[in-house]
């Protein structure tokens, strides 16, 4: 499905200085953890958003997006919480959020366009803010793609431009994916530390794969719309913050998952105690994955996808009919194991499949979704990317 996006013929009539891009991301493990100070596992995708810039000195953001099919002018000196509304908004933000931190943003005019599916929980608002704060830290002399301590400064501008422009209350996941993972790896992320690790993550066929040759790890974009900005988001965000203050600790992370239903038992609610028992779980069961892929030990991989969607789904409360079908279908065609992947309540799952069974996988996900009348879900089989960077 990759294609080379013919941006960086021109913006707004003239050459672009540059081309910069970065992907969408895939969450292997670790879902609804990354605000609770945990541990996530994502890969970046091959599939990116690119954005061909020039700077500006009248600030002033002129963006020109091939989704919306649509131009926008924004002054600088008109941005912040809530305002731009919609797309604009991760654009304008992370120009508000490098200002905010005192870089000197002069304003620029900006060509996007994407590869990265909108609205299939594969962080397309991600990619866009990265490839953004991408060009704007080249353009105007940032540094901050110097290094992974830079890298991971940039990202959290690109958090802040969602949280507070945006007004979606994620977590550093998706920004952090964009802009520190690296080709062939998964990105082991200590949320609370920063710290980070690059889990080798090659899966198929040929020399330099690791032991899970032959096997493929499938997208499935449900086509079922999901948002962060609805309140669902916010309440899990809440409810995590409350169990954590009832338990008497700064984050869910500091919960001890040994002994765990007699910790949990003194909360005031058993909805409570089953959002906090997902992310305590979900923690252990990415330092299990970590350590089932560096023993190459797909089968216990797959096992933990399982697991973690059955998490989410029943404890965590953020799967839907889709996601579950979409699970289903693909561990009845063969998979290893399948679960949701991002914020969850629609959007995309993922399956660990042998990779003579794709093609049975996504014929039976379609089928699954034709026989209920639902719109066909796209999959495609995806290998992990590399971070943003200038193209051009
Ligand atoms: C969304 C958010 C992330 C993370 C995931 C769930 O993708 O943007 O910060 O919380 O949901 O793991």
């Amino acid at each position: 499905m990759t294609r080379a996006p013919g941006i960086h013929l021109e913006v707004f009539g003239s050459a672009p200085h540059g081309v910069w891009s970065a992907p969408g991301r895939v969450n292997l493990i670790g879902e609804h953890t990354d605000y609770n100070d945990g541990l996530v596992l994502p890969i970046a995708l091959p599939q990116r958003t690119y954005a061909a810039c020039s700077p500006r000195d009248d600030g002033l953001l002129r963006v020109h997006s091939a989704q919306a099919g649509a131009t926008v002018e924004v002054d600088l000196a008109s941005v912040g919480p809530g305002s731009p509304a919609g797309w604009t908004a991760y654009v304008a933000g992370v120009l508000w959020a490098l200002a905010q931190d005192g870089h000197d943003v002069r304003g620029m005019d900006v060509t996007v366009d994407s590869e990265v599916p909108v609205g299939a929980g594969l962080s397309s608002s991600a990619a866009l803010e990265c490839a953004v704060g991408a060009a704007a830290s080249d353009l105007f002399g940032l540094g901050l793609l110097a290094d992974d301590a830079s890298r991971a400064r940039l990202a959290t501008a690109c958090v802040r431009a969602e949280n507070d422009v945006a007004g979606a209350p994620t977590g550093g996941m998706d920004q952090s994916a964009s802009l520190l993972c690296r080709a062939d790896h998964a990105l082991l992320l200590d949320c609370r530390t920063g710290a980070t690790e690059h889990v080798s993550f090659v899966l198929g066929a040929g020399p330099g794969a690791d032991a899970g040759h032959g096997h493929v790890l499938l997208v499935t974009d449900t086509r079922a719309e999901h948002a962060l900005n609805d309140g669902q988001y916010a309440q899990r965000v809440a409810s995590c913050e409350s169990a954590a203050a009832e338990l008497g600790v700064s984050s869910l992370r500091d919960v001890d998952p040994t002994g765990l239903e007699g910790s949990l038992a003194v909360l005031s609610d058993d909805v409570l105690r089953r959002r906090a028992r997902h992310v305590v779980t979900e923690i252990a069961r990415v330092r299990a994955a970590v350590a089932a892929l560096r023993q190459h030990d797909l089968v216990e991989v797959g096992r933990l996808f399982d697991a973690s969607h059955a998490s989410l789904r029943d404890d965590y409360e953020v799967s839907c009919d889709e996601l579950d079908v979409s699970v289903e279908a693909a561990r009845a065609a063969g998979a290893l194991g399948a679960r949701m992947t991002g914020g969850g309540f629609g959007g995309s799952s993922i399956a660990l499949l042998p990779a003579d069974a794709v093609a049975d996988a996504e014929r039976a996900i379609a089928a699954a979704f034709a026989e209920r009348g639902w719109r066909a879900p796209a999959s495609f089989a995806v290998t992990a990317g590399d971070s943003a960077h200038r193209d051009a």
